[in-house]
């Protein structure tokens, strides 16, 4: 496996031997870093989808979520361990305000229907990301008071992770619409999509948007 750094911010282009030609994020925490980079996704939601400040919106987006989707199961047969994944976690932090959100908010659920706390099942997160995504980082920076146990699956999400039924909360942030490549046009100068150096399209030209649907 090779891994270029890149002096993009948060960037890193990499090849492994068990997925295409992919991207990863920058890992570590210096400067360009993913982990010191990352404040775009938690101020994506546009204000009019939740009012609230930026950083509020995709906590309530999940939250809204998981109250409108959780069917607590009843005592009979009550959840032993909650497993959680978040697909595409990268190097953190965003992916522990994530995973803290949804246990909070599943909490929460027991305690509006009445549920003791010796019901609340114990939670189990696996942090999926691709082969080339640096894992040690978001090890090193696991929060030491996490509600849960944290393990590592690393490969695709296009592929098959888990065994069949074996999960009950699949999340994604950010990563679905995942290129493997930053279209060409956007990186030239002398492009009419040429996007400053920049990666995000949000808040670019068209013709930017344009370059990353095509
Ligand atoms: C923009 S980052 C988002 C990270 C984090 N979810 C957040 O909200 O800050 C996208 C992450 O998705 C990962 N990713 C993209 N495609 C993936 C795939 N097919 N399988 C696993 N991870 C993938 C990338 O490696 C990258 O770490």
């Amino acid at each position: 496996m090779v891994n270029r750094p890149d002096k993009r911010l948060g960037v890193r282009e990499g090849r492994s031997t068990m997925e295409e030609d992919s991207l990863a994020m920058n890992g570590g925490d210096g400067p360009n870093s993913y982990s010191q980079n990352c404040k775009y996704q938690v101020a994506f939601f546009p204000p009019h989808m939740f009012p609230g400040a930026a950083s509020d919106q995709t906590k309530l987006l999940l939250m809204h979520s998981i109250e409108e989707k959780l069917m607590i199961p009843p005592a009979n047969a009550a959840w032993q361990v909650f497993r959680i994944a978040d697909l595409g976690c990268s190097v953190g932090p965003n992916t522990f305000t994530s995973m803290q959100t949804i246990i909070d908010t599943i909490n929460l659920a027991y305690v509006n229907a009445s549920l003791g706390s010796d019901q609340i099942p114990e939670f189990q997160v696996f942090f999926n990301d691709q082969t080339i995504n640096d894992f040690n980082t978001p090890f090193r920076a696991l929060p030491p008071n996490r509600p849960y146990m944290g393990a590592g699956v690393s490969g695709s999400f296009h592929g098959r992770l888990f065994p069949a039924a074996s999960m009950n909360l699949m999340h994604s942030a950010f990563a679905l619409p995942w290129l493997t490549k930053v279209p060409e046009e956007v990186k030239k100068v002398s492009s009419h999509a040429w996007n400053g150096g920049r990666i995000p399209y949000a808040g670019s030209s068209h013709r930017v948007a344009e370059a990353f649907a095509s």
